[in-house]
């Protein structure tokens, strides 16, 4: 019993620290799923030994304590609740049974099922029909005033419009970030070297908590309705479905994935259906909520101290884990691109084994701080790569040694200089045409209508080319023979004959078709157009400096530096000293 007590006192300390790191500083310390496999152990705990439970207890409040003493307290006239949540099928149909028993009725219920959308909940007040104040949940009694900082979220109406609107409206809803304006917020804060927030819910949350409306101002923050909350002087429908309509038709935002459904079947469809849209809505959810339609009925079923027995969270599969980073390795992909990709410890997210996560850029090992040998927060979100989140806080295993990350020089590929594309926050190889990684592309994008335009040499036959080891750059492609043509797979004589024939024709092109076609990044055709015309002949062209090159008609600084350090690789200029001198390329 002791034991058990000392359990429960540590767990409970644990959750306390946690929420405080999710809720005030907004600093998740461990992942979703640890906190709630944490809180699940405790509510376990307290089940089996009653006597051990205490109204303090984690398990028992709606979340951590987030008022801070920034912002005005905001009274709520009716507690802004918690939602039980239920992880898999059989734990839902639990749920739905005993609302049945409750209701005791033996029918079909009406549910509206709806999106759990990951941001933060707040409180809108309207009265007669303007927005007079917003507030966050806070501990679900007293929230915070955040009336400035919603102000500045356009979706937000300062004034409803349409009919039969209540003197005294509160409505409920979800602030949150889609993944776009994720995106952009910290690429500009990384480019201004500000603090790089580590996912959509702590971007919101962090912009919507802030001091000053004018920064909350420029963070692209959305919102959704989900709820009514206390109203007065005109009655409401007695529908939730139609408070929502009501909602949409005064101009208040709405999720259109919402659902009515009359069968503990229809709901389990919509959750998984919502679950296979999950990596398109381009905003986080992490389940759906399952609420009874009918408001009198909510009210006959009640709520306890924390949340409502009329609805529940039926929450996706764990979509994170913690496994150790054993190695980055550098890939370069078709385009030149240079991704980390992370090697881990494999480890079965939401059933499939996981050993490698994307890192997207080299500037993402700074931004998490990552070394070899960290334990890593990973996620995986449907059908989406699995990304590192963080580094796990070492809380257990403090002691683990650690490697830096070496950021390579020279590409993996081909060994030619990489080179840092600031506004890309990528690496770049900068030997495209003998770049065994983007071998196949290079050559695809030399034979393409507007560049060679070799007739007959298709997608298949250059992926076979390649594996076969018979060409590795565009000047090998004339030296190919009949027999090695006629090996491919559906290659005939014939066909074999015509490409080469085309490749002869091929090669009195234009000079610009021929700049064109090296794939040089930021030269298409209207560039290379330009340049053939400014420098009439390769001599020139391969003389220029980068003054010269910028000063080309329609050739800007990137353009002009991208094309430097491609004619000044080694490799692509033998490449190009093979096609005019061996190959015997003329225009
Ligand atoms: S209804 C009394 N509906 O989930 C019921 N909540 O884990 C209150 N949430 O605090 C909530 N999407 O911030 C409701 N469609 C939705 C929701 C939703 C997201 C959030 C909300 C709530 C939290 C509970």
């Amino acid at each position: 019993m002791e034991s058990v007590q000392k359990t429960i006192t540590y767990l409970k300390t644990l959750l306390r620290n946690y929420q405080y790191q999710y809720y005030v500083i907004n600093e998740p310390g461990i992942p979703d799923v640890e906190y709630d496999r944490l809180m699940e152990t405790l509510r376990q705990l307290e089940i089996e030994n009653p006597n051990l439970l205490t109204q303090d207890s984690p398990t028992q409040c709606v979340g951590g304590s987030s008022i801070s003493s920034i912002f005005k307290p905001v009274h709520h006239k009716i507690p802004m609740l918690s939602l039980d949540t239920v992880s898999d099928e059989s734990s839902y149909l639990v749920f739905h049974q005993r609302l049945k028993k409750r209701l005791n009725i033996s029918k079909g219920i009406t549910l509206c099922c709806e999106l759990k959308l990951d941001g933060l909940a707040v409180s809108l007040l309207y009265i007669n029909g303007r927005l007079v104040r917003a507030s966050t949940r806070g501990d679900g009694l007293v929230g915070e005033d955040i009336t400035a900082n919603v102000r500045t979220i356009s979706i937000v109406p300062e004034y409803l419009t349409g009919n039969k609107i209540p003197d005294y409206l509160e409505v409920r809803g979800e602030v949150f970030m889609s993944h776009a304006g994720f995106k952009k917020i910290n690429q500009t804060a990384y480019r201004e070297g500000h603090k790089i927030f580590s996912n959509p819910r702590n971007a919101a949350s962090g912009s919507l908590r802030n001091l000053d409306p004018c920064i909350t101002a420029k963070r692209p923050l959305t919102f959704i309705c989900y709820g009514l909350g206390f109203f007065k002087g005109r009655s409401m429908p007695r529908s939730h479905i139609a408070c929502l309509q009501y909602f949409k038709a005064w101009g208040l935002p709405v999720n259109d994935n919402t659902r009515l459904c009359y069968s503990s079947g229809e709901v389990i469809k919509f959750y998984h259906n919502a679950e296979m849209k999950r990596p398109f809505f381009g905003f986080d959810i992490d389940g759906v909520v399952i609420k009874v339609d009918d408001l009198e009925l909510q009210k006959k079923i009640g709520s306890s101290s924390r949340a409502p027995r009329w609805a529940v969270a039926f929450k996706f599969a764990a979509q994170e884990a913690i496994t150790k980073l054993n190695n980055v390795e550098f890939r370069v992909g078709r385009t030149g691109v240079i991704t980390p990709v992370a090697q881990l410890s494999p480890i079965r997210i939401a059933g499939v084994l996981i050993s490698r996560a994307t890192l997207h850029n080299v500037h993402e090992i700074n931004r998490l701080g990552l070394k070899i040998g960290n334990n890593v927060v990973i996620r995986r979100a449907g059908d989406v790569i699995p990304q590192i989140i963080s580094v796990a806080k070492p809380d257990v295993d403090s002691n683990i040694i650690v490697k830096n990350i070496t950021i390579p020089k020279q590409c993996p590929g081909c060994g030619s200089k990489i080179r840092f594309i600031s506004g890309e926050l990528a690496l770049r190889c900068t030997g495209g045409l003998s770049c065994a990684a983007q071998r196949k592309s290079v050559i695809r994008h030399f034979t393409s209508r507007k560049a060679l335009n070799i007739n007959g040499m298709g997608k298949a036959i250059i992926n076979q080319l390649v594996d076969k080891g018979y060409i590795n750059n565009p000047a090998d492609l004339f030296m190919l023979t009949i027999d090695q043509l006629i090996s491919l797979e559906r290659v005939g004589q014939k066909s074999a004959q015509n490409i080469i024939d085309a490749l002869i024709i091929s090669k009195k092109t234009t000079f610009a078709r021929f700049i064109y076609a090296l794939g040089i990044s930021k030269i298409g055709l209207v560039a290379a157009e330009n340049l053939a015309s400014h420098f009439v002949t390769l001599n020139f062209l391969l003389a220029a400096d980068l003054n010269a090159l910028s000063s080309v008609y329609g050739i800007g600084q990137t353009a002009a530096s991208y094309l430097k350090e491609f004619l000044d690789d080694a490799n692509n200029r033998e490449v190009i000293r093979m096609l005019v001198v061996e190959v015997g390329i003329y225009w």
